[in-house]
């Protein structure tokens, strides 16, 4: 009997969910109803990703550059937001998915920051999926703010400049409570990191797909951990120093 191929899953997975605007345009749709099914998409991973037991998904749903794109796509998709939020945080909540939402929530309506505050504590004590939201999200942004608060205690003398390392900068992190993600996902065929998680992301595994988000599903999931479980992972180390402490 064959043995079964281990596959190592990635504990976090962070995406980029790219393409819902060429998805509608190639079904002569507006581009608000690409991002209709990209919330369905998202929703059916998260069915997924819960089911196979993942950790955590940091998906990427507004950049901060995300403000100068049409007004009305940016009104649309505020909407979007609070809409989903309101129609799915039970089902999540059921599910044991704990979300948080990462980002500066303060440029957001009243509202949309009521629905962001009530999801997050609402399912706040879940034990499952945790499911991080990055809205008003940029990773710059994310490591300006980390220095400034740095800065700030050296000011104050609370921190010594020698006493900044890699652990001091993570802490200040959004995501400071999470593992650094292990697979990158970016679906719509671009190749490229777009200001999203750039201090988190330095030792993660990239995967890009051609398939547009509206159109991924559970198998493209799996074919992507997959692809990672295949990648040898050497944190700077080489492949035969790892060979040596794996036998
Ligand atoms: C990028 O595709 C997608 C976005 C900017 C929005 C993604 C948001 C969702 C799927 C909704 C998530 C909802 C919640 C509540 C988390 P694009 O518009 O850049 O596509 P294009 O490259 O084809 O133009």
């Amino acid at each position: 009997m064959n043995a079964k191929p281990i596959i190592t899953k990635p504990d976090h997975v962070a995406i980029v969910m790219d393409g819902n605007g060429r998805w509608a345009k190639s079904r002569g749709l507006p581009r608000v109803a690409g991002h209709r099914s990209g919330v369905k998409t998202l929703r059916k991973l998260i069915e997924h990703a819960v089911r196979i037991e993942l950790n955590t998904i940091t998906v990427y749903a507004f950049s901060r550059e995300n403000w100068q794109r049409p007004k009305k796509e940016v009104d649309l998709l505020m909407d979007l937001f609070i809409s989903a939020l309101e129609s799915e945080v039970e089902d999540l909540h059921k599910n044991n998915v704990r979300v948080t939402f990462i980002g500066d929530r303060s440029e957001f309506s009243n509202k949309l920051q009521n629905s962001i505050n009530q999801s997050e504590s609402l399912t706040s004590l879940n034990s499952g999926l945790c499911l991080n939201v990055a809205a008003n999200y940029s990773g710059r942004w994310d490591i300006i703010k980390a220095i400034q608060s740095i800065a700030q205690e050296i000011e104050s003398k609370t921190l010594a400049v020698d006493d900044i390392n890699e652990k001091l900068v993570s802490s200040k992190l959004s995501l400071a409570d999470y593992k650094d993600p292990d697979l990158f996902i970016r679906t719509g065929g671009e190749q490229r990191i777009s200001n999203y998680l750039l201090w988190q992301t330095a030792y993660t595994e990239l995967y890009f797909t051609e398939t547009l988000w509206p159109d991924f599903d559970a198998k493209q999931l799996d074919l992507a951990i997959d692809w990672f479980s295949k990648r040898q992972r050497r944190f700077g180390k080489t492949a035969e120093q790892l060979e040596q402490t794996q036998n």
